[in-house]
């Protein structure tokens, strides 16, 4: 198997024992950040309140990178709407990845204002603890829900659309006070848009669950698929390792002119939900379940969604290591050992 993160970079890390801050920590992403940076000799203080995480992924972190690791490791149960909270985690932090968000499209426009606490207001806190604790560099969790109603393809940085979500608006005030922010007060932050990451761990529970964690749960227990709409809806899907490593380049940044922007964080590829559902069946030949049904489109989706990842290559060396069928292969193991009915798991 590819590693994830490229044998230079994991040097260039190891090299320097640094304090890192990851907020999210107990969800999919932000617990993948803890587990790559432990490994990599690395401090970690992480943050988060549970609101969609678990406990359980921070034992599987331990348990995968042992006890020694381990030690490096110390986990604040706070919330980012607290800026005491933000301030304590901040506290001797050179380089803080702030993951920790309520995620979900459809949940912002049930739940507008419980949305903007963590999203935009959490955000701010954030912002103003890493300041204060003269924190080197501040990698955020953008979206590519950015781009809302453009219809260019692929999707270029600098060309967005109108937001066509609360979640959205969200993700683009995070990047306006970053900016802002760096030209305030001379911080350097860097956004990520991830475009529909996936991986081990990624939560296939309740209404908000992502496609991917979704339909694979739900194939292992020989369940049918509903697929919304006519399925031609796209997305580049990213794996989480692709993930990790954009923000271990984003941290390390040196050039000036890689700082205050943000950047596409994808494979820029283009896969529809038909597609993807193929992929699934392909990978898993095994499975017993009925064929899929279409159902009605999802408000607030964004039809079509590809990354132009030129910019994250050119001044951060972004370069994913895992496609879709590359990610998917990595990521099931786990969802089988976690879902699948006992004889499949032999
Ligand atoms: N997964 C994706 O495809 C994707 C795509 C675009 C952007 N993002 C962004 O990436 C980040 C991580 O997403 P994820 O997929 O790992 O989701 P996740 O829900 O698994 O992780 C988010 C974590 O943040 C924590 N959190 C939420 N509100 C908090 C608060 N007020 N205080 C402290 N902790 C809080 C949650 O408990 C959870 O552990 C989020 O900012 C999300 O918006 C994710």
């Amino acid at each position: 198997m590819t590693h994830p993160i490229a044998e230079p970079l994991r040097r260039e890390v190891a090299a320097t024992r640094r304090r890192w801050l990851v907020t999210g920590a107990a969800g999919f992403i932000g617990s993948h950040l803890v587990e790559h940076l432990l490994g990599l000799g690395q401090e970690v203080v992480s943050l988060d309140n549970f609101a969609t995480g678990y406990a359980r992924n921070l034992d599987e972190v331990r348990a995968a990178v042992g006890e020694e690791a381990w030690r490096r490791h110390a986990f604040i149960e706070g919330d980012i709407v607290d800026p005491a909270a933000c301030r304590r985690a901040c506290a001797g932090v050179e380089v803080v990845l702030h993951q920790a968000a309520l995620g979900s499209v459809p949940r912002s426009i049930e739940q507008p204002l419980v949305t903007h606490a963590a999203n935009a207001t959490g955000f701010l806190n954030m912002l103003v603890a890493a300041r204060d604790a003269g924190a080197r560099r501040f990698v955020y969790a953008a979206s590519s829900s950015t781009y809302g109603d453009h219809p260019g393809l692929p999707k270029v940085e600098d060309r967005i659309g109108a937001p066509l979500s609360p979640y959205a608006v969200t993700k683009y005030l995070n990047e306006l006070y970053a900016d802002v922010f760096g030209r305030c007060y001379g911080t350097s932050a860097i956004g990520l848009r991830y475009f529909n990451v996936f991986g081990a761990r990624q939560d296939p529970e309740g209404a908000y669950a992502a496609v991917i964690p979704r339909w694979v749960r739900a194939l292992l227990r020989g369940e049918q698929v509903a697929i919304y709409g006519d399925g031609e809806t796209s997305r580049d899907f990213c794996y989480v390792g692709n993930a990790v490593q954009a923000n271990l380049r984003a941290a390390l940044a040196a050039d000036p002119a890689a700082s205050n922007q943000v950047y596409n964080v994808a494979v820029g590829e283009r896969t529809t939900l038909n597609g993807l559902y193929a992929t699934l069946r392909r990978l898993m030949p095994d499975v017993d379940a009925p064929a899929a049904v279409h159902g009605e489109f999802r408000a607030g989706d964004v039809r079509h969604s590809q990354a132009d990842i030129g910019k994250a290559a050119r001044l951060l060396g972004f370069a994913p290591t895992h496609d879709l069928a590359a990610g998917l292969a990595e990521a099931l193991p786990w969802y089988v050992a976690r879902f699948a009915p006992e004889p499949a798991r032999a």
